[in-house]
């Protein structure tokens, strides 16, 4: 079978460490694979390798200079061009450029400039690897979406051992391989990702409402575009800024985000249900702003409002269904329960009481349970992250659907 790296263009940045030695490694393997590699190097990186060895190995002129003698906008070319930027080695320096958007020389400004996917494979001395600022860097750029792959834990240039060795050329360029192929996970399917709070109006000026940001879903709905999907995205209000290429519908309460979802259900292959639907709205709206001098107190009466996910359990036949279960105590019988109760695939739980995790921060400690009753229990990591784990499951549970089908 070909490589799903056949006649793709790789963008290669090879930034100031010891291990761009490897990369001439990598370059040879991409182009075993069929790929065009077009190697960028950065000054620090000359002193390691002469830029003469990644000519002769990728068959291609390389890239060093941002202002070029030639007048040609490589900057502007190359990363329309690429399907993939991968740096290796990316150097800390190189790194903390990327997280804060700078852009000084080649390297950086086709990082700025492209829309290709951008992995990234660290080499450094353990001392700068665990230095909390490079820690931040690497977060940062992970909640954009940023692949990184690496480092190891092995003989480091010092001659001591520790954490920072870069990942092996090869199993690099298996990564790639496998994350070329991820982008078409989705293709010509369609996926609903709700997002964020609903607010359930009391007067016209007040309302109920909870913690939710959206990160979550927008971070889902992220992803799962990244990956091929189409994606509907029905946020209730939130701040962000709804992706590019979604098709987006704004709701505020729980009753108009299930009028919306029920009325896209028809056309989608699966729906991801982040958002922190109100189960209750005041049973009474009133006209005006209620005033205090009126009433010594004020009681307010809630109805419930619709569930909208357990109505989708109940019509969803092949569908693909996810749920999310913020709780705040027995959160693993919980989600068992919620995953009978709605008749769900999937269920993402968390406990929000924990730091780091549920409501408006960027990271969260989530629990996969699926409906086989299979549990994976995932480390604090960035939402984007939690998204892709989410994805990689809803593709192994599309899988095996399919498979069944076939079978029947
Ligand atoms: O029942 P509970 O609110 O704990 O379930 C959480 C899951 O159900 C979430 O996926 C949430 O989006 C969804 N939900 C819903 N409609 C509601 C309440 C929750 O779809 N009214």
């Amino acid at each position: 079978m070909d490589s799903a790296l056949k006649r793709k263009n790789v963008l290669l940045g090879i930034s100031g460490s010891i291990a761009a030695y490897k990369a001439a490694e990598i370059v040879r393997l991409l182009r075993k694979r069929g790929a065009a590699v077009y190697p960028i190097m950065t000054k620090a990186a000359t002193h390691f390798v002469h830029p003469i060895t990644f000519q002769a190995l990728a068959s291609q002129k390389v890239t060093l200079e941002l202002f070029d003698k030639n007048k040609e906008m490589r900057h502007l070319s190359l990363p329309r061009l690429a399907d993939l930027l991968l740096i290796a080695p990316a150097s800390a320096n190189v790194i903390g450029k990327m997280a804060s958007g700078i852009a000084d020389e080649i390297l950086t400004t086709i990082v700025l400039a492209t829309e290709a996917p951008v992995v990234i494979a660290p080499a450094m001395d353990h001392g700068m690897y665990k230095s909390p600022i490079l820690q931040r860097n690497i977060s940062k750029l992970k909640a954009f979406g940023y692949r990184f792959i690496g480092p190891e834990k092995g003989d480091l240039a010092s001659g001591e051992v520790g954490m920072g060795r870069m990942t092996e050329p090869s199993e690099i360029v298996q990564y790639l391989e496998e994350l070329i192929q991820s982008r078409d996970d989705f293709r010509g399917k369609t996926f609903l990702v709700t997002a964020g709070p609903t607010r359930e109006r009391l007067d016209t000026v007040r309302f109920f409402s909870n913690y939710s940001s959206g990160k979550m879903g927008y971070a889902l709905a992220e992803e799962g575009r990244w990956r091929g999907a189409k994606i509907i995205l029905v946020s209730g209000p939130s701040s962000l800024t709804p992706p590019g290429g979604v098709e987006f519908y704004r709701v505020e309460s729980a009753q108009e985000m299930y009028d919306t979802v029920m009325s896209k259900f028809p056309q989608v292959d699966g729906v991801l249900m982040a958002a922190a639907v109100s189960d209750y709205r005041p049973a009474r709206r009133w006209q005006n702003k209620i005033k205090k001098e009126s009433r010594e107190k004020l009681v307010v009466e809630l109805v419930q409002n619709p569930d909208i996910l357990k109505e989708l359990g109940e019509k969803k036949a092949n569908k693909i269904l996810v749920g999310f279960c913020a709780e705040t105590k027995d959160l693993e019988k919980e989600a068992r329960k919620k995953l009978i109760t709605k008749g769900l695939d999937l269920v993402v739980a968390n406990d929000v009481t924990l730091e780091g995790a549920g409501f408006e921060v960027d990271t969260n400690i989530v629990t996969l349970i699926d409906g086989q009753g299979k549990k994976e229990a995932l480390s604090r990591r960035s939402k984007r992250e939690v998204a892709q784990k989410v994805w990689d499951k809803v593709k192994q549970l599309t899988e095996v659907r399919k498979i069944s089908r076939e079978m029947a």
